[in-house]
């Protein structure tokens, strides 16, 4: 596998490949990979010819400087786990080979990008846009694969793509979910023990209001689940939202919408550390 750090060596090896009719897949990452990545990997991997994994801790995306700083940086163990799914090309540049001058374009998709985690981290998915529509006009990739686990990110991701016309497909793919539950994140290696101990109970909560929604109301629903995760000491939910599908505006009707999804973030321990999950109803 080659690691690759400059846009100028990234799409010298991505000419030679498309002038030879291969097609290529692109993961867009933050480094930090685990199981949940592997398999976007092994999907990309193999889908096309070409599988591109970018690594890039994007400050942009961050509205806590807290956050940015305690994230787990492992590039050496990504590419030892990135050689062994298959991929072809690690693509890791600097913040400074990315956004040599300051990005200021804006992205508006609401009520996609304005509900939920848009609300709780203002700025979030404009550095998500900007990164993610830098990496699809670098790489130019037939496929992107993104995990769903960032539901919202997804339906942001297609708006923009819908919006600015990249002629590509966006692959959703499964949550990769640990033993016991817990959603695969690169934050749960910040979890201390006891932490880590108690975490399994969000997806607890969540897949429990399923048998729960069927006989009742979608705001018992929703307090059902924030009441479970709450009576957990060291759990506390921010929101838990649930909503269409599609658009992510709330419903308040079961029937509302062709598809239902609750999302949840969830405070987890004394640092605290932000989860989030999701629940198709
Ligand atoms: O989901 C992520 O890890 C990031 O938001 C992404 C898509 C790689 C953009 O930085």
């Amino acid at each position: 596998m080659k690691v690759i750090h400059t846009i100028a060596d990234l799409q010298e090896t991505l000419v030679a490949a498309r002038a030879a009719g291969q097609s290529i897949g692109l993961v867009p990452t933050m480094g930090a990979l685990h199981e949940g990545h592997a398999s976007l990997v092994r999907r990309s991997v193999a889908e096309n010819d070409v599988t591109v994994v970018s690594i890039f801790l994007n400050p942009t995306q961050f509205n806590d400087p807290r956050d940015l700083e305690r994230y787990p940086r492992t590039l050496d163990a990504d590419c030892a786990l990135l050689t062994q799914c298959g991929a072809q090309v690690a693509f890791a540049p600097s913040v400074a080979e990315i956004y040599p001058e300051p990005d200021t374009r804006h992205f508006s998709y609401p009520p996609t990008d304005a509900v939920m985690e848009g609300a709780m981290r203002p700025g979030h998915f404009n550095g998500v846009c900007q990164i993610v529509s830098k990496l699809f006009a670098i790489v130019e990739p037939d496929r992107a694969y993104f995990g769903e686990k960032d539901f919202q990110q997804i339906a942001v991701i297609r708006r923009m793509v819908d919006d600015l016309g990249f002629r590509l497909q966006i692959v959703p793919c499964p949550v990769v979910r640990e033993a016991d539950g817990l959603a695969m994140s690169s934050r749960n290696t910040l979890l201390a023990p006891a932490e880590r101990a108690i975490a399994p109970q969000i997806y607890a909560a969540l897949d429990a209001s399923r048998e729960f929604a069927r006989s009742h109301s979608i705001t018992l629903t929703r307090e059902y689940v924030e009441a479970r995760i709450n009576a957990v000491p060291g759990l506390r939910t921010e929101y838990y939202s649930i909503v269409d599908a599609d658009t992510l505006a709330d419903v308040s009707d079961w029937n509302a919408a062709p598809a239902v999804v609750g999302c949840i973030t969830v405070y987890c321990g004394a640092k605290p550390i932000r989860l989030i999950d999701h629940i198709h109803y």
